[in-house]
C-alpha cells in the first residue's frame, strides 16, 4: 500500500475525554482529513457508545487501542472493538506473535473486517528511553524486529515513526501499511514526541497514514490547521 491509496492520509487524533469537543473537532476537520482516531483517553473516559458516535461522523475511524495482554484476552478485546464499526485498530507488537495472531484470527469473520496494525516502538521513546527499560540496540533495530514479527503474525501493518518507514518497507515489502504518528508541521511544538517529521517529509518517506493530534486539535482553528496540512500535502504528493 502506498500513500496514493488514501486520497487524504491524515487521521486526526481526538485525544479528549469530552465527547462534545471530539464531535465538534471531527465535524470541523471532516472536509480536510481522511480519518479520525480515538485512543486510550477517549475510549477510557467515554466507552464504546462514544466510539460508535465518532464512526457515525462518516470518516474511517482508527481505534488506537494498543492492546497488550495474553492472547486469549487480546483476541476477545479485538473482536469487541472490531464490532464497533472501526476501520482500523491496533495491538502492541511486543505482546508477541501468538498474541497478534490471536487478534487477527478473532476478527476474520467480522464484516467489514478492520485493518489490524501493530505498534512497534512508541514515537515518544528515544534510544536512551529504550535502554532504560532494558532494551539493547537502537529503536530502528527494534522496529525492524517487531515489524517482521507483526507480518508473520498476519497483521496488516505497523505503527512506526517516519524515520523507520524505509526500513519497514525493506523488511516487509510495499503492501505492508505504515501508520505514522509524531507528525509536526514545521514550527509546531514537538511536545512529548521525540522521533518527529513534517507531514510532507513523512509522505515523501512513504507513510500510508499520518496520525496528527495536537498540531490540529490544539490549534486556535482546528479546521484551518487541518486544511493547511492538506494543502501542504497536495503540493508534495503525486
Ligand atoms: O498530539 P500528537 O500529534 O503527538 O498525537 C499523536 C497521537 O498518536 C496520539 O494519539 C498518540 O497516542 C498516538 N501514537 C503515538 N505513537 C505511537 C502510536 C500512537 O504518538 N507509537
Amino acid at each position: 500500500m502506498s500513500a496514493a491509496r488514501f486520497a487524504n492520509p491524515v487521521f486526526v487524533a481526538l485525544d479528549t475525554p469530552d465527547l462534545a469537543r471530539a464531535l465538534a473537532v471531527a465535524h470541523a476537520v471532516k472536509p480536510h482529513v481522511g480519518g479520525l482516531k480515538v485512543g486510550l483517553e477517549f475510549i477510557s473516559a467515554l466507552g464504546p457508545d462514544a466510539v460508535r458516535r465518532i464512526v457515525e461522523v462518516g470518516l474511517p475511524v482508527f481505534a488506537d487501542t494498543k492492546f497488550h495482554d495474553i492472547p486469549n484476552t487480546v483476541a476477545g478485546a479485538a473482536r469487541a472493538v472490531a464490532m464497533l464499526g472501526v476501520a482500523m485498530f491496533n495491538v502492541h507488537a511486543s505482546g508477541g506473535e501468538a498474541m497478534m495472531r490471536g487478534a487477527a484470527e478473532a476478527i476474520t469473520d467480522v464484516h467489514p473486517r478492520p485493518l489490524l496494525i501493530a505498534v512497534t516502538v512508541l514515537t515518544s521513546l528515544d534510544d536512551a528511553a529504550l535502554a532504560a527499560v532494558g532494551q539493547r540496540g537502537s529503536s530502528a533495530e527494534q522496529v525492524e524486529r517487531l515489524a517482521a514479527l507483526a507480518q508473520a503474525g498476519g497483521l496488516d501493518g505497523v505503527v512506526c515513526s517516519a524515520h523507520e518507514i524505509a526500513l519497514v518497507r525493506k523488511v516487509c515489502g510495499p503492501d505492508f501499511l505504515t501508520v505514522v504518528p509524531g507528525i509536526r508541521p514545521s514550527g509546531s511544538a514537538p511536545g512529548d514526541q521525540r522521533r518527529v517529521m513534517t507531514p510532507s517529509e513523512a509522505c515523501t518517506a512513504g507513510a500510508d497514514i499520518l496520525v496528527v493530534g495536537r498540531p490540529i486539535t490544539a490549534a486556535a482553528d482546528p479546521a484551518k490547521a487541518a486544511q493547511s496540512i492538506a494543502q501542504e500535502l497536495s503540493r508534495t504528493r503525486p
